[in-house]
């Protein structure tokens, strides 16, 4: 399978994919890293360990989503992508761009789905004093992180966290179920099916 992985950042998510894709018993090539942003750190991270790059800046079309979406989905086909990681690419996609890739798109989120969906996860995790924090890879679906989750890990609270603290503890584990993840949905154990439900065995 060939997958393309969004960024608009550092890309730490991106760089953990490229290296579990390096084994060869992977059953997915990270064929593409497409960012939103031209000055995307993780943009010379991928040209570094030899992945082709796109950018698809947003900037030029305001806000006709449209537009930059088309581009999206041409760059994305033109590659014969198969599945598309979202990985802390910071664009809201319309329903329109989601439906052509239902079943193929994944995301990782930096909560334990359903509960803080959106941004500031960890400080709003720390607000509310919850003790157990965490990471979701989901199949994304139109509704802002609500789709249906591959797999979780859960990381403690701990005294004394910041934001900061909890967010290096999570990312510790998006980096290994990220690539987990990945290799359940390109080998076809899990599956979205017909009903938007997860089809496939329980991923731990
Ligand atoms: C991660 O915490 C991811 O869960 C969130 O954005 C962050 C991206 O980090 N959606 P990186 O660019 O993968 O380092």
């Amino acid at each position: 399978k060939r997958v393309a992985v969004l960024i608009s950042g550092r890309g730490s998510n991106m760089t953990a994919l490229i290296a579990a894709a390096a084994d060869p018993a992977f059953p997915a090539t990270i064929a593409l890293v497409l960012s939103n942003r031209p000055d995307a750190a993780g943009l010379a991270v991928a040209v570094e360990a030899n992945v082709p790059t796109a950018v698809v800046d947003h900037k030029p079309h305001g806000k006709d989503r449209a537009a930059f979406e088309r581009i999206l989905d041409e760059t994305l086909r033109a590659a014969g992508i198969d599945i598309v990681c979202l990985a802390g690419f910071m664009r809201v996609l319309t329903p329109w761009f989601v439906e052509r890739w239902t079943g193929r798109m994944l995301n990782i989120h930096p909560s334990l789905l359903p509960a803080f969906r959106g941004l500031d996860t960890h400080a709003r995790a720390l607000a509310e004093g919850v003790r157990l924090h965490g990471c979701t890879v989901h199949f994304v679906v139109p509704e802002l992180d609500a789709g249906p989750a591959v797999m979780q890990a859960a990381v403690p609270v701990v005294p004394g966290d910041t934001p900061t603290s909890l967010a290096t503890r999570v990312l510790t584990q998006e980096h290994r179920i990220y690539p987990a993840a990945l290799a359940l949905v390109a080998s076809g154990a899990v599956a979205l099916d017909a009903d938007g439900r997860i089809a496939g065995p329980p991923a731990a």
